[in-house]
């Protein structure tokens, strides 16, 4: 394992003030759902966490342990489909027809992506656990007093389980605030950790990134480290990933932190064999969006008629996605009132996989003002994991 680290440092700059606040209360907790009820609008409603109701009935002293340190946050405007009428009727009306890739992430979606997380081919999450499970107390180190996790893009939360047993090891206690579409999948992982962590306490906030991160520099006033892992940052184009890490160091105090793991360039053959797994997962994965459009908007696609195909492009730098037409054939969207004609072999393109070299990483980092600290890679030297801060004047 390559390590390039040169231990914590701080940076201050006058114009950011650093508050601290007390510990996480139950007084907090509540005083979080009144603020929020109050706030409420037709765009933002919050939920209180169902499964406490189901557990109560299996475990009620331990259920009612570990409502009060539950808080879910449903911002309404969070639903998945939202806009995906318009993004198909103009995706599909294109000269080179697109679908956008967030709408892959319904529930179902999620579901078989984790099913992707577990496949032989796909070495990024093994390449990825394999860091955090050998660095995770390095990484907690850097840390001094109480630091809040923010996890964007948290899933089932599975990798993230070594670091917050990392920071659970180090400081007794931790908040962990999970951001994520999926309301279901949030309710899932919240549920387990605190089962298996008694000093854990949840902020969960189902909510898209913009709308989550806005929520999060409004509420969280101790320090952070905010992780965003799997390579996700990969699935926006070089310069929208750009602009989401300067939304996301907009949330950052000078003493905040940022890790991101980042697929690093390599060779085409293993690639193609990670996007198009014998098995077929990532091809169901693909074609749910497909599904996805034949429930919500009227459609008729045939699920069959259509090609999974990744392709590498290595002068970019990127994996593509593509569902390809089997045959000239027309398909009908009845919520939109639309008619799609296909030729043989012509393409949806639906989701890009950029890859970065150690450098590349830096120069993204710059442009939204971060200053990379540490670097690790796992030993087949395939995938990054990198910490930064922001960068300051001092
Ligand atoms: N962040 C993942 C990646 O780029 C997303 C992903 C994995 C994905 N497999 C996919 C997206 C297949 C679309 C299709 O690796």
């Amino acid at each position: 394992m390559h390590a390039d680290a040169t231990g914590p440092t701080s940076c201050e700059r006058t114009d950011c003030t650093v508050r601290s606040r007390p510990a996480f209360t139950i007084n907090e907790i509540v005083h979080a759902f009144i603020i929020a009820q109050l706030q409420s609008t037709p765009a933002a409603k919050v939920e209180m966490d169902t499964w406490y109701e189901q557990s109560q009935r299996r475990s009620p002293v331990r259920a009612a342990e570990n409502s009060k340190r539950l808080t879910l946050i449903s911002l309404a405007d969070a639903k998945s489909s939202d806009g995906l009428e318009e993004a198909v009727r103009q995706g599909l009306s294109r000269e080179s027809k697109t679908l956008p890739c967030r709408y892959f992430y319904d529930e179902v979606g999620s579901e078989i992506f984790e099913q992707i997380c577990d496949l032989p081919e796909y070495y990024l999450t093994r390449a990825e656990h394999e860091i955090l499970r050998d660095r995770a107390p390095e990484i907690a180190g850097w840390f001094e007093g109480p630091t809040t996790v923010v996890e964007l893009g948290s899933g089932s939360s599975t990798k993230t389980r070594v670091l917050i047993e990392a920071f659970l090891k180090r400081h007794g206690a931790l908040k962990y605030v999970p951001l994520d579409i999926s309301k279901t999948m949030l309710e899932e992982s919240a549920k387990a950790l605190l089962g298996d962590y008694p000093a854990l306490e949840i902020f969960a906030i189902a909510a898209e990134y913009g709308r989550g991160l806005a929520r999060i520099r409004e509420e969280e006033q101790s320090r952070k480290l905010i992780v965003f892992l799997g390579s996700s940052i990969g699935n926006f184009r070089r310069e929208d990933a750009a602009s989401f890490l300067r939304e996301v160091r907009a949330t950052m105090r000078p003493d905040d932190r940022l890790l991101l793991g980042i697929d690093l360039r390599k060779s085409a053959d293993v690639l193609e064999n990670a996007y198009d797994d014998a098995a077929g997962v990532t091809a169901r994965f693909n074609k749910n969006i497909l599904s996805r459009i034949n429930t919500e908007l009227a459609g008729d696609f045939e699920l069959d008629e259509f090609a999974h195909q990744a392709v590498v492009n290595e002068e970019v730098g990127r994996v593509e996605m593509h569902l390809v037409s089997r045959r000239s054939q027309q398909v009908r969207l009845d919520a939109l009132d639309l008619d799609i004609t296909f030729d043989e072999h012509e393409s949806i393109h639906t989701e890009n996989s950029y890859k970065y070299s150690p450098g590349e990483i830096d120069e993204l980092a710059a442009s939204a003002d971060l200053r990379r600290v540490a670097q690790w890679l796992d030993t087949k030297q395939q995938f990054s994991l990198s910490l930064f801060a922001p960068e300051c004047s001092s």
